[in-house]
């Protein structure tokens, strides 16, 4: 199984610390030229004192100024830097008067400019340079000389890095045990989720009952409320359905031990008229047995759940129920019933799948058959109901059902007591079902007359709108 990301974390986080970690490096970009800006200011005045200190070794000489800088002196100079140096002095006529020969010739420098700082390289390596015009020599009139002097930059690069870093370092502190922080604040506010999810998934597949809400946050609250709405639902429908599944088999096994023991009795019998009479009676128990099989897997097919595999189609109820109660009237005459038909002259359009009207129909039609004793009447009336139905109702002279018994009737493998055809009890069920899947409400009376039943079923008429299309073909 593959791991749940802790996502909601994740994302947190990066919305954290990409902000964090761009102002760091913002900041560190701003320390960074602070510090460089900084370690100039402190090395340049040392730069300018060496400057000053080379200016006062000059000797003015009469007219010919000569830079007198003893080794000592030099080494003196350098003495406590750790960078490499170079000197260079010239007068103002432009006459070099010492110093190293690696350094470049001063910029131009005019006799007002003050001293004067730049970066260059000397011998491959960056070196900041100071150019000045200073007074030769001790006396404050004497002649100005302009110095050089250049200085590599190693010392101002560590200082630069070192003040960075001590900037940068802290914070970058304060970003790390701030997400650690936000980690901890997380995990321990997702903590009820994982929780919950381990509830879930720690569970039976047969265990339904609702999960417990007392540690669930109120965000996730309406979430598991629903969930356990909809288990509560589950549960019901699994209820129902083992029922229904335990039901079944036991409405089976009476007719199958029949079937056996008919069978049996059979095998036994020599004389051939009487095997004849069994295997007549073989077959009614099995044509039987086929119609109950019939009956629960139209009942399966029926189902509430059944609504996707609904085929509806404009259909006009009076032709459709007159044409079943034609198909009825042999077996009708048969039981010695007078199955009449009442129907209008307009054409009483619905929506409905015909398979499944079809069922609905005959389990009415059946019963009203089966259970009138013969001699009865039997009527299908079709007829508009204003302003947007139509009914289909089916009378019979049968034993009325008693008025406790009305909504019974309709449930599973439900028969009043003392009914003598044999029967499932899904017939009505079905009906039912059936009714539901279209959108139609059932309703049981006693028949008008007094005696016997009345089935009413109301459909919604379809939309005269929608009819239109199918117009010129009624005309046709
Ligand atoms: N038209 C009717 N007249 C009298 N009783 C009826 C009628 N229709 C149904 N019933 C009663 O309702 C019960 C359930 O009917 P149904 O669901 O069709 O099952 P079944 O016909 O297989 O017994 C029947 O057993 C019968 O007792
Ligand atoms: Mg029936």
């Amino acid at each position: 199984m593959p791991r749940a990301e802790p996502r909601l974390q994740r994302k947190l986080l990066a919305w954290l610390l990409a902000p964090l970690l761009l102002l760091l490096l913002l900041d560190a970009a701003a320390a960074y030229w602070n510090a460089v800006r900084y370690a100039h200011l402190v090395h340049d005045r040392g730069l300018q004192e060496i400057a000053r200190e080379i200016a006062a070794h000059v000797q003015p000489d009469a007219g010919a100024p000569r830079l007198q800088l003893s080794e000592a002196a030099a080494q003196s100079l350098r003495s406590g830097r750790q960078d490499r140096l170079w000197l260079r002095v010239q007068s103002d006529a432009g006459a070099v008067l010492g110093g190293d020969a690696a350094m470049p010739p001063p910029p131009p420098l005019g006799p007002q400019d003050g001293p004067r700082f730049y970066e260059s390289r000397i011998e491959g390596e960056p070196v900041r340079v100071l150019a000045a015009r200073l007074p030769g020599g001790a006396g404050a009139d004497a002649p100005r000389v302009l110095v050089q002097v250049a200085e590599t930059m190693h010392q101002r690069d560590a200082l630069a890095w070192d003040m960075m870093a001590s900037a940068v370092l802290p914070q970058l502190l304060l970003v790390a045990i701030t997400v650690a922080i936000v980690w901890f604040g997380v995990s321990r506010g997702l903590a009820p989720l994982q929780r919950l999810r381990r509830a879930v998934s720690d569970r039976s597949h047969l265990d339904l009952s609702p999960i417990a809400l007392d540690d669930v946050p109120g965000e996730v609250r309406p979430l598991v409320e629903e969930v356990n709405a909809l288990m509560a639902r589950l549960a019901r429908t699994f209820d129902f359905q083992s029922r229904f599944v335990a039901d079944a088999a036991h409405q089976l096994k009476t007719p199958v031990s029949g079937l056996k023991a008919q069978i049996e009795l059979a095998l036994r019998e020599t004389q051939p008229e009487r095997l004849q009479h069994s295997l007549s009676q073989l077959y009614l128990s099995a044509d039987r047995l086929s119609r109950l099989v019939r009956q629960l897997l139209s009942l399966a097919r029926n189902e509430p759940g059944a609504l996707q595999s609904l085929q509806l189609q404009p259909l006009d109820l009076q032709a459709f129920a007159l044409d079943l109660s034609m198909e009825w009237v042999p077996h009708a005459i048969q039981r010695n019933i007078d199955l009449g038909f009442e129907g209008g002259e307009q054409p009483l359009m619905i929506d409905a799948d015909p398979d499944r009207l079809r069922d609905l129909v005959n389990n009415l039609i059946d019963n009203a058959i089966r259970y009138t004793d013969p001699g009865g009447r039997v009527t299908v009336r079709v007829a508009p109901v204003p302003p947007d139905e139509c009914q289909l109702a089916i009378s019979d002279d049968g034993p009325r059902i008693p008025v406790a018994e009305r909504a019974r009737v309709f449930e599973r493998f439900h028969r009043l007591l003392g009914t003598p055809a044999d029967g499932s009890g899904l017939g009505l069920a079905i009906v039912s079902e059936i009714a539901t899947l279209h959108g139609a409400r059932i309703q049981l009376e006693e028949d008008a007359d007094g005696v016997g039943n009345t089935f009413t079923v109301f459909f919604r008429t379809r939309p005269v709108a929608a009819l239109r299309p199918a117009a010129p073909l009624s005309a046709g």
